[in-house]
């Protein structure tokens, strides 16, 4: 079964053409990689799923329904938990702050009511289970703009899991991160996805081939192919239009 499935998907900013009949189909369960050049549209290809934007023109469907034009926080609700390609945690809140506000929004808790939860030992028990799975609870009460830069992106990673989503959308987690940073967020990533699914937009061919079960190329705002690792790395169109450049 199709998890997330996109139906002749268009978008454009005034007259900029970026997707063009984008019919992306995501089956449940898989780990499904994103790539493309720099401007293929992959992000806004996020943003519209994700309820940011609203297509020119399309549909998009998860789980069996059509969610074309619902809002990030309902998209949330219905199980679907993003991360973005920049940093988007509340750098002077604390990891532990961090990881509660995602649960709390999850929840549909305002932020008028945050003093009042303040005291709700289910959520702060919740929250530090979610530092413990991430490693991060020696770090809990350090502002997220004093983490490591390695860190700092496992927040963001786990933010969107802090909802515990059952459809995971991740834009270029490992973006600027060192080698062994990530290594750590590859580690994290599949443990944390485990039995969930996973879209993920990644430039780091190694990541792409080691955790992908599918992976979609985008390019010039088309799907040039859709495959298994192994069918995308033999496929003449994607050598010629992208892999051949970075010598896959
Ligand atoms: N908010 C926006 N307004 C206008 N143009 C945009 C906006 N966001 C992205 N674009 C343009 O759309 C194209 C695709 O961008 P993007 O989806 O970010 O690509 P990718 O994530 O694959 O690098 C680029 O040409 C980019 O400049
Ligand atoms: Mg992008």
């Amino acid at each position: 079964m199709n998890i997330l499935e996109t139906k002749g998907l268009y978008h454009d900013f005034s007259k900029l053409q970026v997707l063009f009949d984008v019919n992306l189909q995501v089956k449940e369960g898989e780990r499904h990689a994103v790539i493309g050049p720099n401007g293929a549209g992959k992000t806004t290809l996020f943003n519209v799923i994700t309820g940011t934007y609203h297509p020119s023109r399309g549909k998009v469907f998860f789980k069996g329904k059509e969610v074309t034009g619902a809002r990030p926080h309902e998209m949330t609700r219905l199980g679907m938990g993003r991360s973005f390609q920049i940093t988007s945690t509340f750098g002077r809140l604390t990891a532990f702050q961090n990881i509660r506000l995602a649960i709390l929004s999850k929840k549909g808790i305002r932020f008028q009511f945050f003093r009042k939860v303040d005291n709700m030992s289910a959520i702060t028990e919740e929250t530090d289970q979610v530092l413990k799975r991430i490693n991060l609870d020696r770090e809990r009460n350090i502002p997220a703009s004093m983490l490591s830069y390695g860190k700092h992106r496992a927040l963001e990673i786990s933010l969107a899991l802090a909802t515990d989503p059952d459809l995971v959308m991740l834009d270029e987690p490992t973006a600027g991160m060192s080698k062994d940073e990530t290594h750590y967020a590859v580690q994290l990533i599949r443990r944390l996805t485990e039995g969930k699914t996973l879209v993920i937009i990644e430039h780091d061919m190694d990541v792409v081939f080691s955790l992908a079960d599918r992976i979609t190329v985008l390019h010039y705002g088309q799907i040039l192919a859709t495959g298994s690792p192994v069918e995308i790395r033999e496929n003449q169109a994607v050598k010629d239009a992208y892999l051949g450049a970075l010598e896959v």
